[in-house]
């Protein structure tokens, strides 16, 4: 393809990654939370004065808030505490704003009035949901995931949403249906993308998963997070949460969903097979081609952005629920 002998400017720097090199040194030496330079790149967050970019960041983040929320028991304590709202908000991936984790801002352009999303393909109750009638269609709830991103961060987040086999018992899949494709919104007056390769990326971004994967218990639909509305740069006004696989997985704003026979092609795999496996575990044992994946920089408490290394576990801590998939 096209862009494949084209420079890869979408590959993340290595400083975003933890030199293993890095970490082992600092790990000798440092116990507990490690605060990094990253700290310097974000909105410096402080009690009394307000800078009026950490308004603006805020006002983001406060949407109504979901009514009658009830915690799943099941899905209701990780043994890491729940990463700060603030700086959830404002340490994102949505390449269609851009390719730095600053896309707060730009994400606001995301036009979320009027959302429609169509549930297509080999089902036998096809159907385009207005977003209002999904929220109320399906009983939402609260639940508590780790969010391992392949970049080696991870969090851990409360979203609010239904699980998408309520959503499958509501279409009927046909039994030739065995892969499922979510494609994001795009529009390209509007999510401009990262300004660079414009033009030879395959958008508008899908993710896709096996029909299975999707009947699986933990396989979530999220309109929520923090106990309100889904902010713009987490992908409003519904996305994927797929918490034992990688967070590029987890297709955000997303505008249809198909059912199909073959393998879906999507976002990254199309990029580089090599690097973004289509099922993409969570698996420590298992390198990236260009850095480890056997721990994480668990982002959590402020004041500036900081970590903690962890370990990471196979499927992310979900293989009590996820491993009988692949035996
Ligand atoms: N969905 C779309 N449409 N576009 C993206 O660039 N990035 C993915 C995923 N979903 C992405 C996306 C990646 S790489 C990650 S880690 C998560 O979104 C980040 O989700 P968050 O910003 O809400 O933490």
């Amino acid at each position: 393809m096209a862009f494949i002998n084209l420079p890869k400017p979408w590959k993340i720097s290595e400083n975003q990654i933890t030199p293993e090199t890095v970490y082992y040194n600092r790990r000798s030496f440092l116990k507990g939370v490690v605060t990094t330079s990253i700290a310097a790149s974000l909105i410096p967050l402080t009690g009394c004065q307000k800078s009026a970019s950490q308004t603006a960041l805020e006002a983001t983040l406060n949407l109504p808030k979901i009514p009658n929320l009830k915690t799943s028991p099941k899905f209701s304590q990780v043994d890491r505490p729940i990463t700060k709202e603030i700086l959830a908000g404002q340490y994102n991936n949505f390449y269609e704003f851009g390719s730095t984790k600053k896309i707060w801002l730009n994400a606001q352009n995301l036009p979320t009035e009027n959302w429609k999303v169509e549930v297509t393909g080999l089902v036998k109750n096809p159907k385009t949901y207005d977003i209002d009638d999904l929220k109320k269609k399906f009983p939402l709830e609260e639940r508590i995931y780790r969010f391992r991103c392949v970049e080696a961060w991870s969090m851990v987040l409360p979203w609010v949403g239904f699980p998408m086999k309520a959503l499958m018992a509501a279409v009927e899949p046909k039994s030739e249906a065995k892969f499922v494709s979510f494609t994001s919104f795009y529009d390209k007056e509007i999510t401009t993308g990262p300004s660079f390769h414009l033009g030879y990326l395959p958008w508008p971004y899908k993710e896709g998963l096996t029909i299975e994967e999707m009947a699986n218990d933990l396989a979530f639909f999220a309109v929520g997070i923090y106990g309100h509305d889904l902010p713009k740069q987490h992908g409003a006004p519904l996305r994927m949460v797929i918490p034992w696989k990688y967070g590029f997985k987890g297709a955000k704003s997303i505008v249809k969903v198909e059912f199909l026979k073959e393998k879906p092609a999507t976002y990254w795999n199309t990029i580089d097979p090599n690097e973004y496996d289509f099922q993409a575990n969570v698996n420590p044992a298992k390198p990236h081609p260009r850095w480890s994946q056997a721990t994480e920089k668990f982002i959590s408490t402020g004041p500036g952005l900081s970590w903690e290394i962890k370990e990471t576990l196979p499927y992310n801590g979900y293989g009590e629920y996820v491993a009988s998939l692949y035996s």
